[in-house]
Formats: structure tokens, C-alpha cells, sequence
């Protein structure tokens, strides 16, 4: 028996545009995301025949609706019928969150299964794989700085950003994504700031124009349900960030700060009150063939 370790790092969302809403449902996005130091681990081995998903989290189903166990069935089916694994997951990244937790993890099962089945799968297959399994889990594969386009599913990588510190604290809500999306009306969006100041910014690298140009159109849906949500934004600005949102669909809110030490001492601050505040820097993307 063989047994792997598949680090699976939470995402943020510098900026997140919708588009629209299309004719299957979803709506149209430009975002532009980035992976962080916050991150799930996988132990994966190889079991003849089944595949078996645990979880240290309790809550966390691990049937049928989990995203890990809904992309091993899926890599299984199309690629290694008689293959199996065991897959545990280690889980520190909040659930329901707007980090996409279960999404890296779905992430992580692919490419894990690719490299311990030996199926030597292309790129565009584990990215088609991803897509059919969620909207963030592409972006998941590789992680790094990136646009996001599509359901969130079409990317293109971003040059890599060094040294940006954040503070990432998560009220203990749980929000659903898919609820958000149903609430978000057009009007919703606060302002017109756009993607192409937040693309200029990632290839200079300025983190202060980074700061300055994060916008999420879902802000306001959820912020309208929890009050918590502008109270720690407002917090964190009083503490010197330089720039505050929520992440994804919510409820997690970062402050980018300007280092590891005050990117620390807030989240120890925070901690008292949101158990779930963590200091992390921005990741760049996995090598290829790197799990
Ligand atoms: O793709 P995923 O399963 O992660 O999406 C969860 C839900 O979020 C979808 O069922 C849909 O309601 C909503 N969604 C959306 N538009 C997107 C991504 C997600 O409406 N681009």
C-alpha cells in the first residue's frame, strides 16, 4: 500500500464582478482569485477496488455529496474503473466559508489520484475533470494568483505576487453559495470599480493598489443577512489594513496587512472572539506535476 500527502491551500477573492445571470442557472463571473497558507491535507492510499472518504471534521458528510468523494468517483469512472483509494481528509480550513474548503479538496483528489493511479492525465483533462465537479475547483488544480472567468471555471494564471500578508477572520456562520448567488439582484453592486485596476495592480505586484482596488458584488447580499460581517471589516480598518472584503459567497472577511507580524498579532487579537482567524500569505501556483 502507498501512501500520499496532498496539501489543499483556501482561496480568496480579490475582486469578484457577476456578469449576469445564464440560461443554465449559474451566473457569469470575472474574479480574481488567490491561494493562501491556510490549508486542508489529504492522506490518500491506495485500497484494491473501493473508495472510502473520512474526515476529522464531524461535520463535514463524507458520502455521496462530499466534493472529495464526487471527484474520486469521477476520476475513477472515467480513467481507472478498478481502481480505489482511501482518502482522509485533515481539515483546518472552516466550512462554508467562501474559501473553498471543499473545492481544494476536490482539487487535491484529482491530482493526488492522478499521481497515485499513474494515469499521467493532461492538464485540459484534470481542468475538464474539476469543472464538472464545481466552479472553483479548477482554479483549485494549480492555485497562484489567477482570473477567473465563466462560471469561475475558465482560468488564466496571473503573474505571482510576493509578500502579500493577510488576516483572514470567519464569523461563525455558515453561509451557502448558492443561496447568495439567488439573493444577488443586478443593483447589488456597490460601486463600479473593475477588474483591469486589480489586473494592473497583480502584474506590478502593488500591494497598496492591490489593497485599494478589492471589490466583491456578493458583499452585499450577505452582508445584508449577518451585520458581523461590516463590524469586522470595520474592526480590521481600525487596526491598519490596508484593504478589506469578504471572500467568495462569504462570510470570511480578510484585511490584507502589511507583514507576518501584524498579520499575527490581529489574528491573535481576533481569535478571542472568532476562534477561526488565521494569519496567511499568498501562495504561488503548484509546479505542473507538482501535487
Ligand atoms: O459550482 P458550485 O457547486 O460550487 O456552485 C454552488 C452554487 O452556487 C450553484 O449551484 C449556483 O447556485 C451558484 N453559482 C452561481 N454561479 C457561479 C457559481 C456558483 O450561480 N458562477
Amino acid at each position: 500500500m502507498r501512501l500520499i500527502r496532498v496539501p489543499c491551500p483556501a482561496k480568496i477573492n480579490l475582486t469578484l464582478k457577476v456578469l449576469g445571470k445564464r440560461a443554465d442557472g449559474y451566473h457569469e463571473l470575472e474574479t480574481v482569485m488567490q491561494s493562501v497558507s491556510l490549508l486542508d491535507v489529504l492522506h490518500i492510499s491506495d485500497t484494491p477496488g473501493t473508495l472510502e472518504v473520512g474526515c476529522t471534521h464531524p461535520l463535514v458528510p463524507v458520502g455521496e455529496e462530499n466534493l472529495v468523494y464526487k471527484a474520486a468517483k469521477m476520476m475513477r469512472e472515467r480513467y481507472a474503473p478498478a481502481a480505489g483509494a482511501s482518502i482522509q481528509i485533515e481539515k483546518n480550513i472552516p466550512l462554508a466559508a467562501g474559501l473553498a474548503g471543499g473545492s481544494s479538496d476536490a482539487a487535491g483528489t484529482i491530482r493526488g489520484l492522478n499521481h497515485l493511479w499513474g494515469l499521467n492525465l493532461t492538464p485540459q483533462e484534470m481542468e475538464e475533470t474539476a469543472s464538472l465537479v464545481g466552479s472553483d475547483v479548477t482554479f483549485c488544480l494549480r492555485g497562484g494568483t489567477a482570473l477567473a472567468r465563466g462560471r469561475g471555471e475558465l482560468i488564466s494564471p496571473l503573474p505571482r505576487l510576493t509578500g502579500l500578508w493577510l488576516v483572514l477572520v470567519k464569523p461563525p456562520l455558515e453561509v451557502s453559495t448558492g443561496a447568495v448567488y439567488q439573493a444577488y439582484r443586478p443593483g447589488d453592486s456597490e460601486n463600479r470599480r473593475d477588474t483591469r485596476r486589480m489586473l494592473e495592480a497583480v502584474a506590478s505586484n502593488n500591494l497598496n493598489m492591490i489593497a485599494e482596488n478589492l471589490f466583491n458584488d456578493l458583499e452585499l447580499v450577505t452582508r445584508a443577512w449577518y451585520p458581523e460581517i461590516e463590524a469586522i471589516k470595520q474592526e480590521l480598518r481600525e487596526y491598519g489594513a490596508r484593504g478589506v472584503l469578504m471572500s467568495g459567497s462569504g462570510p470570511t472577511v480578510f484585511g490584507v496587512v502589511d507583514g507576518p507580524e501584524r498579520a499575527r498579532s490581529l489574528a491573535e487579537l481576533f481569535r478571542d472572539r472568532y476562534p477561526e482567524s488565521y494569519a496567511v500569505y499568498g501562495l504561488p501556483p503548484l509546479e505542473a506535476g507538482e501535487i
